[in-house]
């Protein structure tokens, strides 16, 4: 499975930051899972570089920008220098802050132009009696999708997270069951802009809550390929639990 922690802001110092790096080498010699860190810019820098492990790392986010007189900001080129590999792209918490659909379609592209792998985050804000939440969640994926070519579709890493699920004020966990039937509803999605049954093989992700006590429910036998992990992933127990706890 694919495993990407969220550091957010919650990792400030270095040392934590080193601290959970070296947990993630330890825990991931076993090859069992493929493990990504997405820490912030400063950090990434100094843990990437010359990283010779099987631990990856990701960018928190891209700036809409490629290059130039664009005070601030960091653009995917920038972190790919630095050793990303991975652009995690439209997070809530992105979105919350005036990211649009057609935002985070354009840095889905600048992220395959410049070599990142997008962990693109998909997620309805809340559930309704007549399912309405089905038709966002349908029209973010379209927006993510139809710009794309043939080949960066399949290129293209999804993050299903509710927003009511995600941080530490969040209603509640996803349940198995509706985790199950929304991995579904999100391939059948996909279905529409890739032949055959290519949809099947596209890397969808889990994320909101995710933690030791729920890690190995919510990934055995609902179809997902791998968890984003905010909160859980920035403590050194809290971490290994949680990959320990995955079977
Ligand atoms: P959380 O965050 O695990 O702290 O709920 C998940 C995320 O935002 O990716």
């Amino acid at each position: 499975m694919l495993i990407v922690s969220n550091w957010k802001a919650y990792v400030e110092k270095k040392e934590q930051g080193k601290a959970l790096f070296e947990a993630a080498k330890k825990l991931g010699s076993k090859g069992k899972h493929t493990l990504v860190l997405a820490p912030s810019a400063p950090q990434l820098a100094l843990l990437a570089s010359g990283n010779k492990s099987k631990v990856a790392f990701a960018a928190q986010n891209i700036s809409v920008s490629t290059g130039g007189a664009s005070t601030g900001e960091i653009t995917g080129s920038t972190y790919k220098d630095a050793g990303a590999s991975y652009a995690i792209i439209g997070h809530s918490e992105r979105r919350a802050m005036g990211e649009t659909n057609e935002i985070v379609a354009g840095k889905v592209q600048h992220s395959f132009a410049q070599g990142l792998i997008p962990i693109v985050c998909v997620g309805e804000k809340e559930r309704d009696a007549d399912a309405q939440y089905l038709q966002e969640l349908r029209h973010q994926i379209a927006s993510i999708f139809s710009p794309l070519s043939p080949k960066e579709r399949l290129g293209v890493v999804l993050a299903y997270e509710p927003v009511w699920a995600i941080g530490p004020n969040a209603a509640g966990v996803i349940t198995k069951h509706d985790l199950e039937e929304m991995v579904l509803y999100i391939r059948k999605v996909i279905s529409d802009f890739m032949p055959g049954r290519a949809n099947e093989k596209t890397t969808i992700l889990y994320g909101g809550s995710v933690d030791a006590s729920n890690s190995n429910e919510l990934t055995v036998t609902t179809g997902v390929d791998g968890l984003l992990v905010g909160r859980a992933s920035t403590n050194v127990s809290t971490y290994s639990a949680l990959l320990n706890s995955l079977s």
